[in-house]
């Protein structure tokens, strides 16, 4: 008897790890964040890592806008990528989750979209200055809203 249920205990572990290592389909970025500017509306295209049908909501359809990658077709709910577009003019910090279903297996996917004002930025590289013929090296951008916060 204990053999048996040692037996249906491995069986159990095994199909958890094999149903969370065959999950490998996922979004470009887990996080990302939008500066608001009065004058437009940020962009930034969300991608599903697979090919497939996926389709796309969010939870806060005041802050952001979920539109279609072809400029010429309303977002269907078959779209591997989608455009998440800043569409707040709020000065303040705020995150809209954006899902996407996929249509074949019912996975859900998400990306956390924080809307912020950037009042700073600080360029951060080893080389002080930037000559226009040659290509910069990586460098890095800090942003800060107005409390000071990172990001
Ligand atoms: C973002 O996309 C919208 C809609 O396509 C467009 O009107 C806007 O100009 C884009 N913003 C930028 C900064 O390119």
């Amino acid at each position: 008897m204990a053999g048996i249920r040692k037996i249906s205990v491995f069986v159990v572990l095994t199909t958890i790890v094999y149903a969370v290592s065959g999950q490998s389909s996922k979004l470009n970025v887990p996080r990302v964040l939008l500066p608001i500017f009065k004058e437009f509306n940020t962009n930034f295209t969300l991608k599903v890592t697979d090919e497939g049908c996926y389709k796309w909501s969010t939870s806060r359809i005041d802050l952001i806008q979920l539109i279609s990658p072809n400029p010429e077709n309303v977002l269907s709910d078959c779209s591997s990528s989608v455009v998440v577009s800043a569409i707040t003019k709020e000065q303040s910090r705020n995150t809209a989750i954006v899902f996407a279903e996929d249509q074949t297996s019912g996975l859900i996917f998400r990306c956390d979209v924080i809307v912020d004002v950037i009042a700073s930025l600080n360029i951060v590289t080893t080389t002080r200055e930037l000559f226009m013929e040659e290509a910069p090296e990586a460098f890095e951008v800090q942003a800060y809203d107005d409390q000071g916060r990172f990001h």
